[in-house]
Formats: C-alpha cells, structure tokens, sequence
C-alpha cells in the first residue's frame, strides 16, 4: 500500500516536471504554444565542466552537475540556457527535466569539437549527418528544447566564408530530417561579428527556399564595452538596424564584453528595452563559467567559440 501511494506519488511529480509549454516561432518571434505569450529569451550560456579531460563533456548528462548548478540558474532568473556540446548518448532525464521544471528552455549547438564542420579543411558528409540526427532523435523528445543551432562562427573572416556552404547543407538536411519525423524545432545559425562579412553572412543564411535556410538567426555580439558606451557608440544600433522587420527570429547567442572590468551588463537595458525587441528576441550572456580567458572558450580549432 505504502508502495503505491511512494509511486503514485513519484508518478505525479514527473508527469508535472515533464510540464512546460513547447516554444513555437510564428513570422520572426517565439511564441509559448499554449498561451501565446511572447517569449524573449532571458538566457545564459551554459557549458561547466571544461577544464575536464574527458573526450565527452556533456552537463546535460551530468545529473549532479546539474543538480549544483540549478539554484543558481534559478536565481539568476534565466528562461533559457544554450549548452555548445552535448552527446546523444548518456542519460538527459534528470537534467532536462529538472530544467523544465524550473521554467528553463535549452537551444542546443548540434556540433561537437570532433563532429563538426573545419572552417578551414570544410567537409560534410553522411556521418556528420547521421550524428546530427541522433542528437535530434535524443533531444526533441524534451518540451523544453526550443532550438538547435547547425553552426558557430564557423565562417569568421572573408577567406573562409566557403565553409558556411557546407554548414548550410547541414541545416538544410538536419531540417528535412526534422520534418520527417513530424518534429517542429526550428534549426538556426550562430554567427560571429565580423565587420567584412556579416552583411554577407546574414542574408546568405536567410536566403533560398523556407526548407534551405535558417529559422532564426543568432549573433555572437561583444560590442558594448564598458559603462560609458552607448546603444550608439557601441556599434549596436548599426547591427540591429540591419534587422529591422526581419523574417526570422533573430537573437543574441553570446554577448558581454569583457575588455572594461568589472562587466556591468549595460546592454541589458537595450536588449530587453523598445530600442531592440520590436526585432531580437533576447540573448544569452557568455558565460556561466568563467574561464583562463575570462570569458570564452576555445577547446579546440574545430570548436569556434
Ligand atoms: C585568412 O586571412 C588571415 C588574415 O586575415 C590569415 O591569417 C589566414 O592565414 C588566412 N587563411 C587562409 C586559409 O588563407
Ligand atoms: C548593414 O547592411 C549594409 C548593407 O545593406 C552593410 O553594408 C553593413 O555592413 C551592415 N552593417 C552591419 C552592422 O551589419
Ligand atoms: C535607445 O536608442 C536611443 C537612440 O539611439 C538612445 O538614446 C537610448 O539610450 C537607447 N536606449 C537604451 C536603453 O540603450
């Protein structure tokens, strides 16, 4: 008897923590499927763990890391995390259902360090693919992952803009295979902020049919440096005037400067304030760890972040 009530009971809590209403893009918003509120991501990029010498370095299958790691996620107040590297083996339950519970959705980077597309050697072949659709097969089955990203600053200078060819036939494919499956995760791009190309990288992610290019648009963005910069002088006005009446959801996947000490955020107001969300819909703060670099990491030189 006392077995069945502890089940039950068990029973009752995941059915409640699986409970968060999936994200759903309409034009170039996110939209909470049920309530059809607007959502604006409030997130911050998430990848503990990089100092480990493990080949695999996954924090969503690390339950006790993330069982660490939600209080302070829940206090910062974010809605979102976006995880760079993460394996389609291993065991999500707890993590993605801890997150859930805690209101906090997850946009997934599809390439690891090794499974990834060289800016410099690039190539794409059916492994890549077939990697990548694993990663989906483990991951859609969670309400709360809202996006997976099919890049990361893989072109980032005007000698290797070839490379985003191949990365584009990556999201093309990846989104084909999604849709196979009856699956709706919208499949988006990260790009760096490079002055000579970003023009180039924008519109060349947004162009050809709905099937062949990104559903959203995510921008790496460090151009607000210290309290005295404005939304001028920063170089943000610019970046977000080219986004006016966008199509597709545009976001920043990484944003803090780090050049002025200590780092006070004041892109904050502009990014969640009228200068911006008629057309972005948020971003995520680098990073929830710090790192020898105070700010970024480099795992390796297949790994662009
Ligand atoms: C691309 O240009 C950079 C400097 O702008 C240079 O360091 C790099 O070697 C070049 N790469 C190739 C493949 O030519
Ligand atoms: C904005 O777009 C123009 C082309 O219309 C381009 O020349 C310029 O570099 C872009 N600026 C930014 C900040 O992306
Ligand atoms: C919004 O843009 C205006 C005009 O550039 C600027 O004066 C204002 O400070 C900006 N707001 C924020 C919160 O950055």
């Amino acid at each position: 008897m006392r077995a069945t009530l502890v089940s039950a009971a068990i029973l009752g809590l995941a059915s409640q923590a699986a409970s968060i209403d999936p994200l759903v893009i309409k034009g170039s918003k996110w939209f909470n499927s049920k309530t059809g509120a607007q959502f604006f991501v409030k997130g911050i990029d998430y990848q503990p763990d990089i100092t480990s010498t493990s080949a695999v370095r996954d924090p969503l299958a690390d339950t006790a890391g993330c069982t660490r790691d939600l209080p302070f996620l829940k206090d910062l107040g974010v809605n979102a995390i976006r995880v760079y590297q993460t394996e389609p083996f291993g065991n999500h339950d707890k993590c993605m259902s801890m997150l859930a519970d805690a209101g906090i959705y997850v946009m997934l980077d599809l390439s690891t360090p090794t499974e990834t597309i060289n800016r410099d050697t690039p190539s794409y072949d059916v492994d890549l693919l077939g990697y990548y659709q694993r990663k989906v097969d483990t991951f859609s089955k969670y309400d709360n992952v809202f996006a997976f990203l099919a890049g990361n600053e893989v072109t980032n200078a005007y000698n290797n803009t070839g490379a985003s060819a191949y990365v584009k036939a990556a999201l093309r494919d990846v989104k084909s295979y999604i849709k196979s499956k009856h699956l709706t995760i919208p499949v988006g791009y990260a790009t760096n902020d490079d002055a000579d190309i970003r023009w180039q990288l924008q519109t060349y992610f947004d162009c050809g049919s709905i099937s062949d290019r990104a559903d959203f648009y995510g921008i790496n963005l460090y151009e607000w440096c210290g309290p005295t910069a404005t939304f001028e002088s920063s170089g943000y006005a610019d970046v977000v005037k080219n986004f006016t009446s966008w199509d597709v959801p545009v976001l920043l996947t990484e944003y803090g400067c780090n050049a002025i000490k200590p780092r006070t955020f004041p892109e904050i107001a502009a990014i969640y304030g009228s200068n911006m969300t008629s057309s972005f819909s948020g971003g995520f703060v680098y990073e929830y760890v710090e790192e020898p670099n105070d700010q970024r990491i480099y795992w390796n030189q297949d790994c662009r972040l």
